[in-house]
């Protein structure tokens, strides 16, 4: 009899964000799962959760590449998919572990589609985990959406073109991915007439975080790290708190990768 997968978010950073679920279900599994650049084998995921591995599990990382590229994509999958049915095989458990929630712009979501088309009655279960999003949102003490209000969530890994139409149908935007079209999205905005409304955020729950809400500041910088994203509110930010007091200073101890070399920024 086959082993369950589950797909695990394990939060965007802070590793208190992690759920107590995910936590009972890392104790039990036998194996654990994550992903990592084909570059190189680190993981933030696996930093978040090490503490909460026991010594007898065993830690494998699956190789993806950062690409558009459909085929290197899917032949990456497939392989992943066959290490991870090799395990489950056997009768064991598996968990993959994933930045975020495991269904919102995850990894895992290859991963479970893979499985699903390789042995369809294969037993995969998901552990939702607090997005990026949420948490950004948390440190800025942003509402994401009240009353009657809509959000879109949108990726800008390719540019921020649908920025525009998603402002029209919406309240509230998220858009994730910010770093690789950064001045381009900021163009967007700006014609879009949205400079005072939008957030960016960085790195939130680690070393090096940045909230800047400065449309200045924000043209000032030019590639922003890989773990940013923007929340732009067409009815303005209704700033709630404009400065965040050192109280979070005392959560950073528990930041994991100390070896960010941004600057700490609260504004
Ligand atoms: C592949 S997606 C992962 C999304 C994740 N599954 C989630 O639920 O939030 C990667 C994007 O998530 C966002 N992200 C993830 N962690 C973040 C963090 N700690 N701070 C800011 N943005 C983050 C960034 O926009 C990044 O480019």
């Amino acid at each position: 009899m086959y082993g369950t997968l589950y797909g695990i978010g394990v939060g965007p950073g802070d590793p208190e964000l992690l759920t107590i679920k995910a936590i009972r279900i890392l104790k039990e599994v036998a194996h654990v799962f994550a992903a990592a650049s084909s570059k190189n084998d680190y993981s933030l995921a696996l930093a978040i959760v090490k503490d909460h591995l026991s010594p007898e599990t065993t830690v494998d990382h699956l190789a993806f590449p950062m690409t558009f590229h459909s085929q290197s994509l899917e032949s990456a999958w497939m392989a992943n998919c066959e290490r991870v049915l090799d395990v489950l095989r056997v009768g064991k458990d598996a968990a993959f572990i994933t930045l975020g929630d495991p269904l919102t712009f995850s990894t895992f979501i290859y991963l479970m589609r893979k499985m699903r088309e390789r042995l369809p009655g294969i037993m995969i279960k998901s552990v939702p985990g607090i997005t990026s999003f949420q948490a950004a949102a948390a440190c800025a003490n942003l509402p994401l959406a009240e009353g009657e209000e809509a959000i879109t969530i949108l990726s800008g890994a390719k540019g921020g073109g649908r920025l525009k139409e998603a402002m029209q149908v919406s309240d509230n935007v998220v858009l994730m991915k910010t770093y690789r079209h950064f001045p381009e999205i900021l163009t967007q905005i700006r014609e879009a007439g949205l400079q005072d409304n939008c957030c960016f955020i960085s790195r939130c729950g680690l070393e090096g975080e940045i909230v800047e809400r400065d449309f200045g500041r924000m043209m000032e910088m030019k590639s922003p790290h890989y773990l940013s994203l923007m929340v732009i509110k067409r009815r303005g930010l209704g700033l709630l708190e404009t400065t965040l007091l050192p109280a979070r200073h005392s959560d950073r101890k528990k930041m994991v990768n100390r070896t960010c070399p941004h600057e700490v920024r609260y504004l």
